[in-house]
């Protein structure tokens, strides 16, 4: 197989590394990647939205499969793009169709759609800039906290959290008002769930699906879950809650229900499934889908799959995935994000990274980094993961921490707190 990988983060670093593993992977391009990635395959200039010189690419290259990382192209029809033109329909895209993808480009659509199949979810309205007096009649309906979720995509901006009715209100204002564009043209009002978050994986064919291992995800930038929301800080797998017994109930209510219900109404989805559940008095619901692997949960997910992964996809590509075994590794995978001083606000870029090779009991996958005059530099907020494998959590964090503590760069923030209240 001739691969070409689709993103440039952390995630993307953690996929290649396991495609790049596979005895049915004969070349592996990642268009762009980032310095980590050119050390399992080849980087390729090319942006993930630029689907004109990705087809381009893929005819000269003789690609046969496309795996897609990121969200964004997804919502932007890769998959049809490729599909539709006759030089590169043979091509098999890892990722859902565009209107599949809707499952994350829309939290109206994915609402409405778990509400049709009767999948457990938060109650909610939806409101446009015509029903702003409903909106915010509905408000009052509810007990603080309010979530409110701008419906389409805003780099993981667009739900807010709010303590009071007033600054409820003054959101739901904002936000129809234009705050995140044409993404908050409609938003969601939600009802507010306790308890603690777990991310599950699958892969579906569109008919079967085989379930990954689930990660725990730490999305503040501080210590004990306070400060800003990031693109997340560490992840540990698997999550002492989600026991067998949980796991069934997931299954059985919101899996199976999911890929029955986008086979019942025609959506043809062949790719990840990102489930974001909260477990609420032991029972889980749906807080978001996403049409793509979690990222940082991918660089502790992956370490614990041990089937190739090619052959997975493959499987996704051709209908037959009831037809391949998934085996993991019982052992604890854990990673603890590096990141830039500032980040998820203001940070700066371009500091030399050092201490990578003296990393060795950990598997260090990059995300926000670059290749400048033959060193490797910070590039992103979230630079570096910090990825390990241990007989127990303990055993696993430990050794990321001491890996995360021998790379250098100016202004490295990380969480010390990562795995420790699960
Ligand atoms: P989302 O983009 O939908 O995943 O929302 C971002 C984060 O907001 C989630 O990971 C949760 O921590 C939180 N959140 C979203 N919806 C709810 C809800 N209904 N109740 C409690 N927390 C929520
Ligand atoms: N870690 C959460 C996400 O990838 O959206």
């Amino acid at each position: 197989m001739r691969i070409l990988l689709l993103g440039s983060g952390g995630r993307e670093h953690a996929l290649a590394w396991k495609i790049a593993q596979s005895t049915k992977c004969e070349k592996l391009y990642i268009a762009p990647g980032n310095a980590g990635t050119e050390n399992v395959g080849e980087n390729v200039q090319i942006g993930v939205n630029e689907f004109d010189k990705l087809k381009d690419f893929a005819v000269i290259n003789n690609i046969n499969m496309v795996v897609v990382g990121p969200e964004d192209p997804l919502v932007k029809g890769i998959y049809d793009e490729f599909g539709n033109d006759e030089r590169t329909k043979h091509i098999s895209v890892i990722g859902p169709s565009k209107q599949g993808a809707v499952l994350e480009g829309s939290k109206d659509f994915a609402k409405a759609f778990m509400q049709r199949h009767n999948i457990p979810t938060a109650q909610y309205r939806t409101f446009d800039g015509t029903m702003l007096d409903e909106g915010l009649k509905f408000l009052e309906t509810l007990k603080a906290p309010y979530v409110l979720k701008a419906d389409g995509l805003c780099a993981g901006k667009g739900v807010l959290i709010l303590p009071t009715l007033d600054e409820a209100k003054k959101e739901l204002r904002e936000m129809l008002g234009g705050m995140f564009g044409n993404a908050s043209a409609k938003v969601v009002i939600e009802e507010f769930l306790c308890g603690t978050e777990c991310s599950v994986f699958i892969l579906t064919d569109g008919k079967n699906y085989q379930i990954l291992p689930e990660a725990k995800d730490y999305k503040r930038i501080g210590e004990h879950d306070t400060g800003l929301n990031t693109g997340g800080m560490g992840s540990v797998t698997p999550v002492p809650f989600a026991t067998r017994e949980w796991m069934e109930k997931v299954e059985n209510r919101i899996i199976r229900p999911t890929v029955e219900g986008l086979a019942k109404e025609g959506i043809d989805y062949k790719g990840f499934i990102f489930f974001g559940l909260i477990n609420v008095d032991g029972e889980p619901m749906v807080i978001e889908y996403n049409c793509r692997m979690g990222d940082p949960e991918t660089e502790s997910v992956m370490l614990r799959l041990k089937s190739d992964i090619v052959e997975l996809f493959q499987g996704v590509a051709f209908g037959n995935l009831n037809k391949r075994t998934l085996e993991f590794d019982e052992r604890t995978a854990v990673c603890i994000m590096l990141v830039s001083g500032g980040y998820p606000q203001e940070y700066k870029k371009g500091y030399e990274i050092q201490g990578i090779e003296d990393v060795c009991e950990s598997i260090v996958f990059h995300s926000g980094t670059a290749l400048k005059d033959g060193k490797v530099v910070t590039n992103g907020g979230r630079v570096i993961a910090v990825s390990s494998y241990g007989k127990d959590k303990e055993e696993a964090l430990e050794k990321s921490f001491t890996g995360a503590n021998k790379i250098k760069f100016t202004d490295k923030y990380f969480r010390t707190d990562i795995g420790k209240d699960i």
